[in-house]
């Protein structure tokens, strides 16, 4: 296990009913100025805008409002973020919805102290270290731990471009998970946030760092946990219990846990940015399409035991040989995201092989999966994946 520090300093606010008595508590320990960031209008259909405003308004907050954060979101509408901002001298920023709502939040947060257009920020990758207003989150969907951590993705469409960017001062300081809110989750994006929690997970398991059974045993768990409960929220949308080990799931999947103690770099992520950036789909959709391919790609004589203690553990299957239990698990994992209703070809979501040699190249270009991904992948390789999926 590699040395690591784990410092995640956002305050968890878990389960129902906690906003009326604490939200405005917690924005006054920042200010009286809210720029209330959130999407396109899912809050307003369930009631949460309404009760947000009534509890800002009876404490005489400041709403200044930015919507239409788009799913995928886009550098114009961190640019609108920012100077809004800076005209309303906001104090702290209360983000209201998914990871892209959040995502948007904290480049919006950062922005305000940048001197320089907010994409620099994306494209000085190496990790943001400068200052960012508070942000604080209500989660309404499971799927990116950006509630948790301090990474954010944003794209550019003018330029094919979607790349993520971190810095400490971007971690919310809160963050309220009711997994209340997340009862009007579609079926599609219940199960698309899934299949992108699990990929968190599978993107450290599987990983070459020796002596890690704390990060993979967690990990196995928390599979399991999306495993059975995803399911149950496509069934039972306002299954409380459901929805709430998929949402604690999402953030313990992302916020270093399973990570931390590891070297190397994700390989479905890098592949499915691409994608993205190219034709604006949904982020897990593309993971779930990507994984099993991906997998059964890369499968081979050198990572069959990780494989195989992958099939075991989290699939449970008893099949002795390891390369048979192997190809098993990677077919469980195809099994299980159709049964919840993916579509589980690029076709399927509008994607065909115009512009694989493209994305191909970007996905290296942008990341380092040729020298320290699980299994070191080429421009080829990328392209050979995607061929897989069609
Ligand atoms: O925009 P609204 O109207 O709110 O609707 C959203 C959106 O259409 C809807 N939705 C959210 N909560 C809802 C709801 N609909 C009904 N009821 C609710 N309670 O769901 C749609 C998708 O929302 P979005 O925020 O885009 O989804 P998600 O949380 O999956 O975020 C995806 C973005 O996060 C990035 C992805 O690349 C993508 O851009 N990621 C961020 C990460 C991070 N910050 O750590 C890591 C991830 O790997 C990922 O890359
Ligand atoms: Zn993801």
């Amino acid at each position: 296990m590699d040395n690591f520090r784990f410092y995640v300093p956002t305050d968890i606010r878990f389960g129902q009913d906690r906003l009326a008595s604490e939200l405005t508590e917690v924005l006054d320990t920042y200010g009286k100025n809210v720029l209330l960031v959130y999407g396109g209008g899912s809050i307003k259909k369930n009631g949460l805008y309404d009760q947000i405003i009534n509890l800002l308004e009876g404490n005489q907050h400041t709403i200044v409002e930015l919507s239409g954060v788009e799913p995928n979101p886009r550098i114009e509408t961190v640019r609108r973020g920012v100077a809004l901002c800076r005209e309303h001298q906001i104090d702290v920023i209360l983000a209201v919805g998914g990871g892209s709502t959040i995502d948007c939040s904290k480049v919006i947060a950062a922005g305000v102290f940048s001197e320089e257009d907010p994409w620099e920020i994306i494209l000085g990758r190496k990790g943001y270290q400068g200052e960012a207003l508070p942000i604080v989150t209500i989660l309404t969907l499971a799927a990116t731990g950006s509630e948790m951590n301090s990474g954010a993705v944003i794209s550019n469409l003018e330029t094919n471009q979607k790349l993520g960017v971190g810095g400490p001062a971007m971690m919310p300081k809160v963050s309220f998970l009711d997994p209340a809110n997340t009862f009007t989750v579609p079926a599609y994006q219940t199960a698309a946030g899934s299949a992108d929690i699990l990929s968190h997970l599978f993107e450290s398991y599987f990983n070459v760092t020796a002596g890690t059974d704390v990060q993979d045993f967690v990990s196995e768990g928390l599979m399991r946990s999306v495993i059975k409960h995803c399911p149950i929220a496509l069934k039972e949308p306002d299954n409380y219990d459901s929805r709430a080990n998929l949402m604690w799931a999402s953030s313990l999947a992302l916020n270093g846990l399973t990570r931390n103690g590891k070297h190397g770099v994700w390989s479905c992520h890098a592949m499915e940015h691409e994608l993205s950036a190219f034709y604006d789909i949904t982020h897990g959709i593309g993971l779930a399409i990507l994984t099993p391919r991906w997998m059964a790609y890369v499968l081979s004589e050198q990572t069959v035991n990780k494989f195989a203690q992958f099939a075991k553990n989290v699939w449970d299957i008893t099949e002795a040989d390891k390369m048979k239990a192997a190809k098993q698990g990677i077919q469980a994992t195809y099994d299980y995201f159709k049964a919840c209703g993916i579509p589980m070809t690029l076709p399927e979501v509008g994607i065909d092989a115009e512009k694989f040699t493209e994305m191909a190249k970007q996905a290296v270009a942008h990341s380092t999966i040729k020298t320290s991904a699980f299994v070191p992948l080429s421009e080829t390789d990328v392209e050979n994946i995607y061929q897989e999926c069609l």
